[in-house]
């Protein structure tokens, strides 16, 4: 019996299959060692985006991340021998992601604009013809990108901090580290009310879907959180939601374990609070069009 041809990804059938279980571990040491973790609050590690490229992906596919923050996903891509496009509305961490891309062998790209923008030509117009050059292919003036992989602004949770506790937000305080994205209002993080948040990026990502593959795959890293006032918004549950209402198909997931954070001490002995090591990689797929 012939086997099916594989359209996806390079993998072996045992590596296809390892990839799906819905939880790994990864606690990478590059991350905690990198430098552009000092120069960013919210990074993912490299290594992780790497297992979902090499599933969701082949060797010279295209890539793209709209909220890049310091570039992890163009590393892993250019790693990966992968070419990959980063939207980022910072100008800091813009910089920070081209200047890790500028000495990759693949070629990778930094976009400093806001992703709102994505869906419409005219945000991709300047950057065309090298896109091209390296591989992109574009249709009616969009790219058209095989995968994309991406960790927005969980809400407003890097501008509040909570408990008594020399929390990761206080420590970075007094370090003088970033403690939020920006002050731009276009800054996804700085939206007070939460279902417009969620608005909101459902809309970045219903512009996304106008520049993937039919058939193709995006992979939002996101967590369930406690706000300020001990509400815990279900922030993962909520965005696949209002994602499948906006036409994604859902997938599943894949859980994203972090085994050596430290544990903060948040409602002993009180009241049972979790210590949220975890986050939901949520896939989703752009259906094809019946013919
Ligand atoms: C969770 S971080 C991404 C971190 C990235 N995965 C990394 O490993 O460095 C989210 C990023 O979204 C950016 N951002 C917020 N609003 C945006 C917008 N409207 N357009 C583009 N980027 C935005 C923030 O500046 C921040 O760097």
């Amino acid at each position: 019996m012939r086997r099916p041809k594989n359209d996806l990804n390079d993998l072996t059938g045992k590596e296809w299959i390892k990839f799906t279980r819905t939880w790994f571990v990864c606690d990478s040491p590059r991350y905690w060692r990198n430098k552009p973790t000092e120069l960013h609050p919210a990074r993912f590690p490299e290594e992780m985006v790497a297992d979902f490229l090499r599933f969701f992906t082949k060797r010279g596919g295209a890539v793209l991340d709209p909220f890049a923050g310091s570039g992890a996903t163009l590393v892993a891509c250019a790693e990966n021998e992968r070419v990959g496009v980063g939207v980022e509305l910072s100008a800091r961490y813009a910089k920070v992601a081209a200047d890790r891309a500028s000495n990759l062998l693949v070629p990778q790209f930094v976009i400093r604009r806001d992703a709102r923008g994505i869906g419409a030509a005219d945000f991709w117009r300047r950057r065309r013809a090298r896109m091209e050059e390296a591989g992109i292919v574009f249709r009616r003036g969009l790219p058209q990108f095989d995968f994309v992989i991406t960790s927005p602004p969980y809400w407003r949770m890097l501008r509040t901090s909570r408990g008594g506790v020399f929390s990761k937000h206080k420590q970075r305080a007094a370090r003088g580290l970033d403690t939020a994205y920006s002050a731009s209002p276009t800054d996804l993080g700085n939206i007070r009310d939460y279902g417009e948040f969620i608005k909101a990026l459902t809309g970045v990502f219903r512009a996304v879907r106008r520049c993937l593959k039919p058939g193709k795959y995006l992979v939002v890293v996101v967590q369930n959180l406690r706000d300020p006032e001990g509400e815990v918004r279900m922030l993962a549950w909520d965005l696949a939601r209002a994602m499948a209402r906006s036409g994604w198909q859902f997938q599943g997931e894949r859980i994203w374990c972090q085994n050596t954070k430290p544990l903060g001490i948040w409602g002993y002995p009180k009241i049972f609070v979790p210590n949220y090591h975890h986050h939901y990689c949520l896939i989703f797929r752009k259906r094809r069009k019946r013919s």
